[in-house]
């Protein structure tokens, strides 16, 4: 019988060298896209997904974001003082259940499939979620929901993929392809950021993974691949053939915050997606674009 899923794993002890200095001293998952930080949009999408247990692989400077999921007690207290509701109720949004949310340590980088390894005895024989914060994924059904639906039905691994232009392979793990009726994708192989010239497709797998516990005896043996990391994709492409593996062309549009501009995308379409910012944004997209004609852009 299948499990249920109800845990994730957020590995989110990289050290956002991209983003400095804005990352100095503040955790990259910290940055906010319009008003939220990118780690709440993750644990939101996990939530509309059934997680109810999280574990987030930090590092050190990171307690910025425990912080951000505890009750703020003395805030609370003093918008309740002065009757601003609406914002008191935005803190409980962003406040976890009580005991929901653990976090472990990755205390050296030694890549990805290192950071969820350590994960270990919280993910014990469950079937578990991965949801790396820097892939933002706007959709109508949130991205991690559309891979629980999968993995409900199938009983296996299911990763979130999108079709990435050849030349950007070496930036991606990358799918073999089996199967594939156009949403979902049999997983024949799976190679972490090949050269486009032995590249198997152009098929990448994006921040968004439900995974069998399985995939953690074979992070075990910490085998270095590309990059000299322990590469989570060589752990996961040990699993094919032994449980269903697929890939699903989710619904949605993905935003790449590790990118300076894929970040500031995510802000531009994020904002012009609320009521109360769409309208002031719109205009002035507008208006630059106009600049930039007249300029010569
Ligand atoms: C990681 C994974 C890679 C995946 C990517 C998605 O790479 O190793 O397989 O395609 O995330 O964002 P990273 O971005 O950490 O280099």
């Amino acid at each position: 019988m299948t499990k249920t899923l109800r845990k994730a794993v957020l590995p989110v002890a990289g050290l956002g060298t991209r983003f400095l200095p804005a990352t100095k001293a503040t955790a990259k998952e910290m940055l906010p896209v319009v008003d939220k930080p990118l780690i709440q949009y993750a644990v939101e999408e996990a939530r509309a997904a059934g997680i109810e247990q999280f574990c987030l692989v930090t590092g050190r400077g990171k307690t910025g974001i425990v912080e951000h999921f505890d009750v703020a007690f003395e805030l609370e207290a003093t918008l309740r003082e002065r009757n601003k509701l609406r914002e008191l109720a935005m803190l409980h949004e962003s406040a976890s259940e009580p005991g929901s949310i653990i976090t472990v340590r990755q205390q050296v980088p030694l890549g990805l499939g290192h950071a969820i390894w350590c994960a270990r005895a919280f993910v014990g024989d469950d079937p578990f979620a991965i949801l790396l914060p820097d892939d933002l994924v706007l959709s109508e059904t949130p991205c991690l929901k559309q891979l629980a639906d999968v993995y409900a039905k199938t009983g296996g691994n299911v990763v979130a993929v999108t079709e990435v232009p050849r030349e950007q392979t070496n930036r991606y793990g990358i799918l073999e392809v089996g199967e594939d009726d156009g949403r979902l994708v049999e997983v024949r192989g799976l190679v972490e950021k090949p050269d486009p010239a032995v590249a198997p497709s152009n098929l990448s797998i994006i921040g968004r993974y439900v995974l069998v516990a399985e995939v953690m005896t074979h992070l075990a043996r910490m085998e270095r691949g590309a990059g000299n990391e322990v590469q989570l994709t060589d752990a996961m492409a040990k699993l094919i053939g032994r449980t269903p593996f697929h890939g699903l062309r989710y619904e949605g549009r993905r935003f790449d915050c590790g990118d300076k501009v894929g970040f500031l995308e995510a802000q531009i379409a994020f904002a012009l997606k609320r009521p109360d910012l769409g309208p002031a944004v719109r205009r002035f997209l507008r208006d630059y674009t106009d600049e930039a004609v007249a300029a010569g852009a």
